[in-house]
């Protein structure tokens, strides 16, 4: 049969205002979000390994995206019930089995919004032939555009401390004229985007720029400290 096709999000699109069941009730996406930072991340289905480990894992950090202001929200193909007792089990695995998962989690169980969004992994199917959701990652910002995206399949597992890095640079490259290289931390320095001039550089960093020499001669390597 055919597959439907998956449009997908380009970065800066604004993000589909959907509506949709969850653990917490049925959200309008926009209104769940108000006006902090979102991360949406899709999962391929309940009571599997990978994925407990996941949102285990993002449970365990999820104090990190509240001090960020990023309001987190799962997403499968499964249905609220089962996604209620997943719950549980991640949050036993987290040795915290008293404590609520500390985000919902979207029942996508007809994949309308997996479709919508370009989040299904054609390579892994349910016993019925039908794709399961890849690992798909959101940002949104508060203007409630695609800030990044990241999709791996269903057979590698991420890593939230990235995702934690890479809202960190968003959220300071929104703020500020610089760009982040490679591997940056907090509190490490950062690049002047090649857009400014380097008057321009000058007056708005006052913590000075340096430039790194390079066989070109070109000056674009140049770094400040915010
Ligand atoms: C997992 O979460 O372990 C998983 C789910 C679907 C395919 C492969 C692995």
């Amino acid at each position: 049969h055919k597959e439907p096709t998956m449009p997908g999000l380009l970065l800066g699109d604004e993000f589909p205002n959907f509506e949709a069941d969850t653990t917490i009730g049925r959200i309008k996406f926009h209104d769940f979000l108000g006006n902090s930072w979102g991360i949406l991340f899709s999962h391929p289905r309940d009571f599997t390994p990978v994925c407990t480990t996941e949102l285990a894992c993002a449970a365990k950090i999820s104090d990190e995206f509240k001090k960020r202001g990023v309001k987190m929200i799962a997403l499968s193909i499964d249905s609220v019930e089962d996604h209620r007792n997943w719950s549980k089990d991640v949050m036993a695995y987290n040795s915290a089995a008293e404590t609520p998962l500390p985000f919902p989690i979207i029942a996508d169980h007809k994949r309308e919004l997996s479709v919508q969004l370009g989040m299904l992994d054609p390579d892994e199917r349910d016993k019925d032939g039908m794709p399961l959701t890849a690992r798909c990652v959101f940002v949104i910002g508060p203007d409630k555009k695609l800030k990044l995206s990241i999709l791996y399949p269903a057979t590698t597992g991420r890593n939230f401390d990235e995702l934690l890095r890479v809202i960190d640079s968003l959220q300071l490259t929104a703020q500020k004229k610089v760009a982040t290289p490679v591997d940056w931390k907090p509190g490490d320095k950062v690049m002047v985007i090649p857009s400014l001039s380097d008057a321009e550089a000058k007056s708005l960093f006052p913590n000075g720029v340096t430039t790194q020499e390079v066989p070109s001669g070109k000056k674009y390597l140049r770094y400040t400290h915010i």
